[in-house]
């Protein structure tokens, strides 16, 4: 997948009901503008999905889900797999900090996610990032590199393509407390070097990475101006839809300076 467009997503996390979604998204569309340069995703809980995915012009946004099991049928109570995600999101969210330290995901069930959601035709959004005390402990490196072997171990180079990896420090998220845009753009040539060292540097070099962790419109910029970083993944901000179309229009003003 080419790194040439900035990728600007939207994490609601479980709010908005499937009405308030409907509503929510009706009022999206008439702020954000379409940009080539830009992708704009929204993930919003799994009950609006399909609700959604009716009213949704997939040329302005495309759909993912927040979660998915990884099995794509059977006897798995309440469950959602990527195969009846299939044709509706076109990418899925793996590996969340939620996911790991609120329901205790492991990197065995990331791995299963990222072959699930391969395996369905819809793209992967791995999330890695270090804790709080790895920080402070100086194992960002490691937990990257722990993180992504532990999500990747079965993806060839040529499915490697279409993986998004979203590095989201976990100190970071909901916090306020944001990374420092060269901290990150320095984490991301990390991760862009463990890449290296799994699949070669080309399909390493192809590979988007975002940001995320209380980004707001005021912080977007910071970040978006950086060549390393492809993009954000938005959690708190992108629930303002007038924020949220400023986020996408500073990466829109990005992709514009390059071009
Ligand atoms: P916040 O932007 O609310 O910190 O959330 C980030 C996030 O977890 C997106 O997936």
């Amino acid at each position: 997948m080419a790194r040439d467009k900035k990728l600007i997503i939207g994490n609601w996390k479980m709010n908005l009901g499937v009405h308030e979604a409907s509503l929510y998204l009706h009022k999206l569309a008439e702020v954000v503008k379409v940009h080539r340069g830009v992708d704009v995703v929204i993930a919003p809980t799994v009950l609006a999905i399909q609700t959604l995915s009716l009213q949704v012009n997939y040329r302005q946004f495309k759909l993912a889900a927040q979660n998915f099991y990884w099995r794509d049928h059977g006897a798995f109570t309440g469950e959602v797999s990527a195969s009846q995600l299939r044709g509706i999101v076109q990418y899925g969210l793996v590996g969340h900090s939620e996911r790991r330290h609120v329901f205790q995901e492991t990197d065995k069930d990331t791995r299963a996610k990222v072959q699930a959601a391969i395996r369905n035709g819809i793209r992967p959004i791995l999330c890695i990032g270090e804790t709080a005390s790895e920080k402070a402990m100086n194992e960002t490196n490691d937990a990257l590199y722990d993180q992504l072997i532990g999500g990747l171990a079965n993806v060839t180079s040529e499915e490697l393509e279409s993986v998004v990896i979203a590095y989201e420090p976990v100190w970071a998220i909901g916090t306020g407390n944001n990374a420092v845009p060269l901290d990150v753009a320095k984490a991301v040539r990390t991760i862009r070097h463990h890449l290296r060292h799994l699949y070669g540097t080309k399909a390493a070099s192809a590979v988007q990475v975002i940001y995320g962790g209380s980004v707001t419109e005021h912080s977007a910029a910071d970040y978006l101006s950086l060549p390393d970083i492809d993009g954000l993944l938005i959690g708190g901000a992108s629930l303002d839809a007038r924020a949220f179309a400023a986020i996408v229009e500073k990466a829109h003003n990005q992709e514009k300076v390059k071009r």
